[in-house]
């Protein structure tokens, strides 16, 4: 009866997916600061509270993407980094979202599963990266989102100087605070995990390395690999030096001449690769979610580990609604906050 089986299977995926949909979300436990975690200053009786805690510069300014199709690594995300944080109360949250999308459900959502979190929601206009985004070479894992990350100068309020930029397929293990305060050296406006023994080559297309005006960006640079999905960023050094225009420019250039392959990354190697400060490879451990070849599973890289990054085509929840886990997933299932039809908490 295979027919029978496969309608059981897509009636458990619709199960699955209407849950989703409904946001069936757990609440998490509420998380106190520890008695030495400096005071953020929050004035409750102050009806402005909500705008003012976004400047508290003592806070520690977080910034990840909130979408449907994500919403369930962004609450996990979340999830893990109050967890692990020692002074959770102190973090505030800034997600982006669509502007087309329900926000008053999304802030519904997160507010259901975190009563006390700090966090303020920005839509982002589609419009403003598709028009650099070629419709024709379009495709799911081309999404206007992933270029939020190149407009937090802009979407997030002035006074927020410095941000931690997270993916929403990844969990911390480790207190965000560490990584939040990394020291940004020279005036460097990124620091990030960074790899240089990578294949720069690969990354553009011939065309770009046959136009010497174009290759010469790389001239006199030690440039290395480093993964968006995980940045501390220099809002303010980003804001003075306009870098989100300077990633507008080479979208611009990829839309009239294919420079490189699909992506929010290749903008920012060219922008930033050889000039961001270096952290310990224990921020980002990625690649998790398999590399592009459908079944394949990724260990652990050696070492201590601060950040477990699923990026790659696979995502720990769909393995684990599809009962086709692989190892690693079983250290992201802890901070899933969806009450499935199988889940037995409610
Ligand atoms: C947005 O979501 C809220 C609650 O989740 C719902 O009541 C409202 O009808 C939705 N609005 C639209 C325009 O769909
Ligand atoms: C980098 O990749 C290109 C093309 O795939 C190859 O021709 C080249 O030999 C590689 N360089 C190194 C140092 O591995």
């Amino acid at each position: 009866m295979p027919s029978a089986l496969v309608l059981l299977l897509l009636l458990l995926l619709l199960a699955v997916s209407a849950a989703a949909n409904a946001a069936n979300f757990r609440e998490a436990p509420q998380f106190y600061n520890s008695p030495d975690c400096p005071s953020i200053a929050e004035d409750l009786e102050d009806p402005d509270a909500n705008e003012q805690h976004l400047c508290f510069d003592r806070a520690v300014h977080v910034a990840m993407t909130l979408d449907t199709a994500y919403i369930r690594g962004s609450m996990a995300a979340v999830l893990s980094v109050l967890q692990h944080s020692s002074c959770p109360q102190n973090v505030i949250f800034h997600f982006v979202y669509f502007a087309s999308a329900n926000v008053s459900s999304l802030r519904a959502v997160v507010s259901r599963s975190f009563p006390y979190l700090k966090f303020q929601l920005y839509p982002f206009d589609e419009e403003a990266a598709s028009r650099f985004i070629s419709t024709s070479i379009r495709s799911a894992l081309d999404c206007p989102l992933n270029y939020a990350r190149s407009y937090l100068g802009s979407l997030l309020p002035t006074c927020v100087g410095r941000v931690v930029y997270l993916d929403s397929d990844l969990i911390l293990v480790d207190d965000i605070a560490k990584l939040a305060a990394h020291p940004l050296g020279g005036d460097s406006v990124l620091a990030a995990p960074e790899y240089c023994n990578a294949n720069f080559t690969t990354y553009f297309t011939p065309s770009f390395w046959s136009n010497p005006s174009l290759s010469l960006t790389f001239a006199n640079r030690k440039a290395c690999y480093f993964n968006t999905g995980v940045m501390v960023i220099d809002l303010d050094r980003w804001r003075a030096g306009d870098y989100t225009a300077k990633i507008e420019d080479w979208m611009e250039l990829q839309k009239r001449m294919r420079i490189y392959e699909l992506g929010s990354l290749p903008p920012f190697l060219l922008v930033f690769s050889g000039r961001i400060t270096p952290v310990d490879h224990r921020w980002n451990q990625h690649g998790l979610g398999g590399d592009n070849i459908r079944g394949l599973c990724r260990n652990l890289h050696p070492g201590p580990v601060s950040l477990l990054h699923w990026s790659g085509k696979g995502k720990p929840w769909d393995r684990l609604d599809a009962n086709r886990p692989c190892p690693v997933d079983a250290l992201w299932a802890p901070y899933d906050l969806l009450q499935t039809p199988f889940s037995i908490d409610s």
